[in-house]
């Protein structure tokens, strides 16, 4: 029995080697509970209605001791426990220790997007990429307050914490798109805090590597640099239509080109410069009238900062 179907569909598709071995666990739980109802409540309804009072009875007195029936049912959840413990943990114990194969990524967590690192060095906000068939182990960090890594197609969660560094590793099983969410409550917009891993072939991620810091085929520059705007959660604080107002951050409408007024006085030219400034060190200058939320660091590179750049170039 190494398959239990989701008759109800509660469960998302499996995408990776340990989802089948969750997803089993899970279900055995699931029908272990609805078997046990039934037969609890069942009985349970059937002695209400068989010996309820009739007028004029008497309660009895309890029946004699009977130790054997006693042991059994003290022994036989106990036996049930233990089988559902050595399975949890077994399944616990693959998950924990990553196969000696495994590609490392560092992934920082920060309010409110994930940035994942390549081997090579690159950085990508937003989209994780990786191949099919290998084993990929996460190094996680946080930048500010408590996350969680969670992908459900992969059926693996991870806490992020503050200091600490923290590891999970998967193996994708399907080509495809997965979603990957924040799994723990941080702050006003932890509900967008999303990212997405893509599962490509072997060939496709060396591509994918190799073309990490040019716009994708077919895209202009200000293109691309509208979709990593979304994929960095620039979006998550930043508003961009005309007439707005700012959200957690300035409205970035027809900003480019403009003068911006600067907490304690003076305006700043916004071009490319301070574009730059304001993502890798956004504490440098402080928009008039933003002092109460703090825009997260970002580390871009240049063609990516151009890009969103350009992108932020035709907000007019
Ligand atoms: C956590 C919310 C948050 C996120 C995410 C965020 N910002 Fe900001 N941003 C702010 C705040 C708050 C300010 C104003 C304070 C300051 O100037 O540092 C700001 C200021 C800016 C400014 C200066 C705006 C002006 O009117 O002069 C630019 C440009 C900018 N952000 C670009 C970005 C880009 C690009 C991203 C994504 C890579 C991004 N921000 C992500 C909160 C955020």
């Amino acid at each position: 029995m190494d398959h239990i179907p989701d008759i109800f569909g509660q469960l998302p598709k499996q995408a990776s080697t340990l989802a089948a071995s969750v997803d089993w666990l899970y279900q055995f739980i699931f029908w272990a509970c609805v078997i046990m109802f039934v037969v609890i409540i069942g009985a349970m309804l059937f002695f209400v209605a068989k010996y309820r009072a009739k007028p004029g009875e008497k309660p009895l007195a309890p029946g004699p001791k009977h130790t054997t029936l006693e042991l059994a049912w003290t022994f036989a959840p106990l036996i049930l426990l233990g089988a559902l413990f050595h399975w949890g943990f077994q399944s616990y114990v693959f998950s924990a220790v990553a196969p000696a194969t495994s590609i490392e990524f560092r992934v920082r967590a920060k309010k409110w997007n994930w940035e994942f690192e390549y081997p090579s060095g690159s950085r990508e906000g937003g989209v994780l990429v990786v191949p099919v068939h290998q084993p990929v182990k996460l190094i996680m960090s946080s930048e500010d307050v408590l996350h969680s890594f969670f992908v459900p197609a992969f059926r693996v969660k991870r806490d992020v914490v503050p200091g600490m560094y923290s590891t999970v590793w998967f193996e994708a099983t399907e080509l495809g798109e997965y979603d990957v969410f924040c799994a723990e409550y941080c702050g006003t917009s932890h509900s967008s805090m999303f990212a997405k891993v893509r599962v490509v072939t072997a060939a496709q991620y060396r591509e994918f590597v190799l073309n990490m810091d040019r716009p994708p085929a077919g895209k202009t520059k200000a293109q691309w640099g509208a979709e990593l705007f979304t994929a960095n959660s620039c979006s998550a604080c930043h508003h961009v239509v005309a007439g707005e107002a700012g959200g957690v951050g300035p409205n970035l409408f027809g900003v480019i080109g403009s003068e911006q007024p600067l907490e304690g006085g003076g305006t700043v030219h916004a071009d490319l410069a301070y574009v730059r400034e304001s993502v890798l060190r956004p504490q440098a200058k402080i928009v008039r009238g933003f002092t109460t939320a703090q825009m997260s660091t970002f580390t871009l590179s240049d063609s990516r900062i151009e890009a969103i750049y350009a992108y932020l170039e035709t907000l007019r």
